[in-house]
């Protein structure tokens, strides 16, 4: 399939919207599936992602299609990789890929050990990170709206970086750490 060539830019206050948007689509499609409808109604009630995206937008950098649409959102925070999202609709087109080249090299930048969770339900990400040579050092049960899951630690070892085959043309959060998930 073809490859959507994005640009990397920072997250603005004008973006609440739309990165909203967008995670609530991710959230949809990845978490709700593996959650009782309980969690589901509760992540619905509570608007999942707002006060998320509203306090750390301007922290995220955000992949853009060349039409200007905002098609993945990237948020570094310390040595973690705190969320990491693209839009359903333009997932398997190198969008994760530009994300995670540019995740990494940041990460390393600032620590020997990055760091991730992930939920162990989320198969095709955990397959992703451990292709790119993430590996994981603890489980434990986190919370998802109200219901317990199980959640994989994982750590890059600057020297077992798996650099990808694609190119990289780019110059805590729903589903992703158990802390500052919405
Ligand atoms: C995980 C996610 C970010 C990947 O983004 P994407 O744009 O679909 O990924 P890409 O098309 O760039 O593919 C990335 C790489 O993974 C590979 N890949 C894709 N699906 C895969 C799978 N099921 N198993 C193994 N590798 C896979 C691709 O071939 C590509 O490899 P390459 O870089 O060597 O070419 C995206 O699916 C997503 O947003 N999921 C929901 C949110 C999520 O799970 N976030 C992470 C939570 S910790």
């Amino acid at each position: 399939m073809a490859e959507l060539n994005v640009t990397l830019r920072a997250g603005a206050r004008d973006d609440v919207e739309a990165v909203k948007r967008l995670l609530d689509r991710s959230w949809l499609t990845t978490w709700a599936p593996e959650l009782p409808l309980a969690a589901v109604a509760r992540f619905a009630a509570q608007d999942g992602a707002r006060a998320y995206v509203e306090a750390m937008v301007e922290s995220f950098e955000l992949a853009v299609a060349p039409d200007g649409r905002i098609v993945g959102m990237l948020h570094l925070h310390g040595d973690e990789l705190s969320a990491m999202h693209v839009d359903p609709a333009f997932q398997g087109l190198g969008v994760g890929r530009v994300l995670l080249d540019r995740a990494e090299a940041a990460l390393l930048d600032r620590s020997a050990q990055p760091r991730l969770e992930v939920d162990l339900s989320n198969t095709r990400a955990l397959a992703i990170y451990r292709r790119r040579g993430w590996r994981e050092v603890r489980r434990f049960v986190g919370d998802e709206c109200g219901a317990p899951v199980e959640i994989a630690e994982l750590v890059l070892v600057a020297g077992t970086r798996v650099i990808s085959s694609g190119k990289a043309n780019s110059s805590d959060p729903p589903g992703n750490a158990s802390t500052e998930r919405p």
